[in-house]
């Protein structure tokens, strides 16, 4: 398979916008920082999901699919997107969401809930069993409703909790492109590119990118958001190795050019930290940009880290990539987290 022969539906508007954030870099005495706004792809309030999904569904197209089932947690940007871009392409969706049922509908729930998402599940509510055995519950939900559905005479398509890791490289790989060619435009490259990483996916297209379009060059830094950084490293390099692989690409990215760091994680997902605070608070009253408390925040928070610690010099150009999030913040479990400020 030919990366430029992978089968694709125009989902997102693209390229999204790359922006200087001079008062940011003047604040933290340098680099060059750049926020490239994934938070704007232009559907279902945006985020980093359209453009792994603009190669799911076109899978899912292609297996002649009436109905997408998709799982992820009770607050997840995945599934509000992939609600968003199914109907966009007049598929029916279903989900199985991770945890009880809240009371009240906020967030991503409640995008949800607007988008008119056919049937929605879910499950391990009941004396939250271990996170592993939520996703092996949920999993299994999955696979009982797609077998309903074949026996209703519809073709279910299944899209796991961040889409597979083929299409986040192909996404992510393609925003390289985008940020090579803006920052190209100004007489600039890349040094550094920073995410927030979770299901690591988008890492790892990232760092397809840099080799594919940046000779390796641009370093790709991933702020862990949940998983210790053995874990992720040994993820991601599975997940490049697969990738370049698959897509025939000739190439292979050694281990050591994975760099995750994972000291923002703070007391776990999801959970406010005071650097995610700070990071979150500061974007937004020196630039004007929301960011999010689940992803972003996090990433922004390693980005500042990075930065006070010398890790850049000033001349560098360093692009944060915006991921999207921000109806995360509208939800009922982050009420307190700027209940003072
Ligand atoms: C807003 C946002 N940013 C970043 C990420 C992380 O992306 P990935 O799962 O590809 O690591 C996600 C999803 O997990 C997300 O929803």
């Amino acid at each position: 398979m030919q990366i430029g022969n992978v089968e694709r539906v125009s989902l997102g508007i693209f390229p999204t916008p790359l922006v200087e954030l001079r008062n940011l870099s003047e604040r933290l005495g340098g680099p060059r920082i750049f926020m490239k706004r994934d938070d704007m792809t232009g559907l279902g309030l945006g985020g980093n999901k359209l453009r792994k999904l603009e190669y799911a569904l076109a899978e899912a197209r292609k297996s002649s699919a009436t109905t997408v089932i998709t799982v992820g947690g009770v607050q997840s940007n995945h599934v509000r997107l992939t609600a968003a871009a199914c109907n966009r392409l007049g598929l029916e969706t279903i989900l199985v969401l991770r945890g009880e049922e809240p009371e009240t509908v906020t967030g991503n729930l409640l995008i949800d809930r607007i988008l008119g998402v056919k049937e929605i599940h879910f499950v391990g509510g009941d004396g939250y069993p271990p996170k592993g055995e939520i996703d092996r519950l949920a999993d299994e939900k999955a696979s009982q409703i797609a077998d309903r559905l074949r026996k209703e005479g519809k073709v279910p398509y299944f899209i796991p909790n961040g889409c597979r890791a083929i299409h986040g490289a192909l996404g992510y790989a393609g925003c390289v492109l985008e940020i090579v060619s803006q920052l190209r435009d100004r007489g600039l490259a890349p040094d550094a590119i920073v995410t927030a990483s979770g299901t690591s996916s988008t890492q790892t297209g990232l760092l397809l990118g840099s080799y594919l379009y940046g000779g390796g060059e641009i370093d790709v830094i991933g702020i862990s958001v949940a998983t210790d950084r053995e874990t992720l490293t040994e993820r991601i390099s599975r997940q490049l190795d697969g990738a370049c692989a698959n897509l025939d690409i000739g190439i292979t990215i050694p281990k050591d050019a994975v760099r995750v760091l994972d000291d923002h994680i703070g007391a776990g997902y999801g959970l406010p930290t005071e650097g995610m605070r700070e990071a979150l608070l500061l974007v937004a009253r020196t630039e004007g940009i929301v960011l999010d408390p689940v992803y972003t925040g996090k990433g922004m928070a390693g980005l500042i880290d990075l930065i006070r610690n010398g890790r850049f010099h000033r001349e560098d150009t360093v692009v944060f990539v915006h991921t999207g999030g921000t109806p995360g913040l509208f939800a009922d479990s982050q009420a307190g987290t700027f209940a003072r400020i």
